[in-house]
């Protein structure tokens, strides 16, 4: 067993020394759970301790938790209960969480293998403070780097939403899209991690539009042969937007390539078949559909029967997935989820 006067300070990270950060301290073992709240304000945290996960999480719905440090052994079901709490919450999901078994047996790894998927990082019980205070620091500026990266995201969509409303026919467009595709990507049965890829794609989709002059984008009437050309780069663009940002990789073929057909009569690429991925078929249709049902300057919008009937003749043509249509058909048969996005 260590104690305080044991451990040599960690220089903490620069980023986390300006202010004061807060961490719940979740052990039902009242000698470590003192030991690692001292040690943890010796390094300037400030820190909530519970003793067991019904205090646990009462301090998590009360304040702003920085990072979870949760023995997952302690009493009351369990400290996993937390790391589920947690991660089920939006408010809560990216609040890095440092796991730990208190019991040295092989409890622990069977833990940390049940927890993978919730908990950042693992500990049999610390052996020392500076391995404590080491993992603190990691998993902390982790999350500053995740929450500049999400504050990147949201000004993206700010963007792309401001773009949108410029025109009252296009407004909301990204939501309905995102909406609807997530919908479908549920109903066809895609794993948890492409329904987020899903949903964050058409969130995205043509955040490329910012780079359209205004003249063009908001044009009443036909569009002249470059005016055309001009609008049809916007995949190309959002690509180029979102490329630097290392999270957004995986929604690049998504933005890029939402105007491909199957019979490759789309944009930018000329794409055909398995080219397209699942994943940017879900969201070509969602946005078919929404772009259909949805006012134009030209015409009403069309009523969602209408819609399907309209893109089950492309998709007969060849442009579509079929199953995608199938998909969106079912879901259109049942009363519009509630959830907002
Ligand atoms: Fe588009």
């Amino acid at each position: 067993m260590w104690s305080l006067s044991e451990h040599t300070a960690v220089v903490p990270p620069p980023n986390l020394s300006e202010s004061r950060t807060n961490i719940l301290v979740a052990d039902g073992d009242d000698h470590y759970r003192q030991l690692y709240s001292d040690l943890l304000q010796s390094e300037g945290f400030e820190t909530f301790c519970a003793k067991d996960v019904d205090q646990a999480l009462t301090v998590l719905r009360q304040g702003h938790i920085d990072l979870a440090l949760v023995d997952g052994t302690m009493p009351k079901t369990n400290g996993m209960t937390i790391c589920r709490e947690l991660r089920s919450n939006p408010e809560t999901r990216l609040i890095p969480i440092l796991l730990f078994s208190s019991r040295k047996s092989t409890h622990g790894y069977e833990m940390k293998i049940e927890m993978g998927a919730d908990a950042d990082a693992f500990l049999v019980r610390p052996k020392s403070g500076t391995e404590l205070i080491t993992q603190v620091n990691a998993l902390l500026e982790r999350k500053h780097l995740s929450d500049d990266v999400e504050t990147i995201e949201k000004l993206l969509l700010t963007l792309a939403q401001v773009v949108e409303a410029k025109n009252p026919y296009t407004a909301g467009h990204g939501h309905r899209v995102s909406r609807t595709a997530l919908s479908l990507a549920v109903h066809i049965g895609l794993s948890s991690e492409d329904q987020e890829l899903v949903r964050r794609g058409a969130l995205l989709h043509d955040i490329g539009k910012v780079g359209i002059p205004d003249d063009i984008l908001l044009k009443l009437g036909v569009l002249e042969g470059d005016e055309r050309a001009i609008v049809k780069s916007h995949p190309l663009l959002g690509e180029r937007i979102c490329a630097p940002i290392d999270s957004f990789r995986p929604l690049l073929q998504i933005i890029r390539n939402h105007h491909e057909r199957l019979d490759g009569s789309g944009y930018p690429d000329g794409l055909r078949g398995s080219q397209i991925p699942i994943l940017t078929r879900i969201v070509s249709v969602a946005d078919v559909f929404d772009a259909l049902t949805t006012r134009r300057q030209y015409r009403d919008s069309f009523s969602r029967t209408q819609a399907i009937q309209q893109i089950r003749r492309e998709a007969e043509r060849g442009w579509w997935d079929l199953d995608v249509l199938h998909a969106l058909e079912e879901s259109m048969a049942k009363p519009p989820a509630r959830h907002a996005m």
